[in-house]
């Protein structure tokens, strides 16, 4: 399938993996674009920007096709080394950047120059045309079902996608919430040009986490998510579990007088025991409602090869509704 994404990342197909927390290493990026979508390695998850670049280097040993780097700029008092994350990227020979978070206009000009295609991903109109005006090339719509930060808007992905493509003039592709060839074909029917996956991705064979991560993916419903940090306006769609049932009683209990203080222990630093060691009750982990509609770990090719297959089935069988 050719679209403005494919045709912008040299992809073969218009799915991408969106950077994940102790998810997207070289592993991860490497199946998702050996299989002939745009893999994505998470910065932020490397300790240092030499730890990045030797991620990348182990990437490209992995694969030889298109894959990118998650660059998420947290509101934090004590920032990453964000230029030497840039320059990591620009020396590792990486095309493609997925920004995130905040607004990234101070990472663009060197991003830009080295000649790097930005895709930042959004939770709202307003921040896709900001994005749009500074000069991303691309744009991941990130609707309230997705896992990680919807932001706070609380807009769902079938008014989201319809708002940003009457809005935006620049490619865009959706997110949150996407699974199979259903969600690739009623993504492109709104107006994306593609489509971002997280969780579905993390219960692959190839992710490299715990086996007790996927297994909760496949065991969870749709309705087995919890918004957490609401009240710090840092929402977070989480899998429940003992160490979030934990964390949003403090939150009952504390009202308005909560700080991030408060609900360190269930959220700072608890994604190596969980990811890796399968810790599943350490604390908050992100997670799609889209858990909903996963019930199998595939390799990525098969998972790629699956939804592409069933948006080609779907589009014929609405090409024959016409014609009927
Ligand atoms: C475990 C996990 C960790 C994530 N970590 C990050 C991150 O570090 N940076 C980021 O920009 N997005 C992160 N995300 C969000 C994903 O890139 C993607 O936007 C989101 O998962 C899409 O929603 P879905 O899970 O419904 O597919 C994470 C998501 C998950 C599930």
């Amino acid at each position: 399938m050719k679209t403005a994404i494919t045709e912008m990342f040299g992809i073969e197909h218009p799915i991408i993996q969106g950077g994940m927390h102790y998810v997207g290493f070289a592993e991860m990026a490497a199946a998702v674009s050996n299989a002939g979508g745009l893999g994505i390695i998470t910065g932020l998850t490397q300790k240092t920007p030499q730890d990045l670049a030797n991620e990348i280097a182990r990437c490209k040993d992995m694969t030889d096709k298109p894959f990118g780097v998650n660059i998420t700029i947290l509101p934090t008092l004590t920032p990453p080394d964000y230029p030497g994350i840039v320059k990591a990227v620009i020396e590792g020979g990486v095309k493609v950047v997925e920004t995130a978070g905040r607004n990234p206009s101070e990472l663009l000009p060197p991003l830009k120059d080295a000649g790097i295609k930005v895709i930042h991903k959004c939770t709202s109109v307003r921040h896709s045309l900001k994005a749009q005006a500074i000069g991303c090339d691309a744009v991941s719509v990130d609707g309230f079902e997705c896992g990680g930060h919807p932001g706070e808007d609380d807009v769902p992905n079938f008014i989201l996608l319809p708002r940003a493509a009457d809005e935006l003039e620049i490619p865009f592709v959706s997110s949150g919430g996407m699974a199979d060839g259903r969600s690739l074909v009623a993504s492109l029917a709104m107006g994306a040009q593609g489509m971002n996956m997280g969780t579905r991705f993390i219960a692959t064979k190839e992710a490299p986490v715990h086996e007790n991560v996927k297994q909760a993916i496949v065991a969870a419903s749709e309705l087995d998510t919890r918004l957490v940090m609401r009240p710090l306006r840092n929402t977070e769609r989480v899998l429940n579990n003992a160490g979030v049932e934990r964390l949003l009683e403090k939150e009952k209990e504390l009202g308005d007088a909560l700080t991030i203080q408060d609900i360190l222990p269930e959220v700072a630093g608890v994604y190596p025991s969980i990811m890796q060691e399968g810790d599943m009750d350490k604390g908050a982990w992100s997670c799609g409602m889209v858990a909903g509609l996963i019930n199998d770990i595939p390799t990525c090719q098969e998972l790629i090869d699956g939804i592409m297959s069933d948006a080609e089935a779907i589009l014929a069988r609405m090409n024959g509704m016409q014609a009927a």
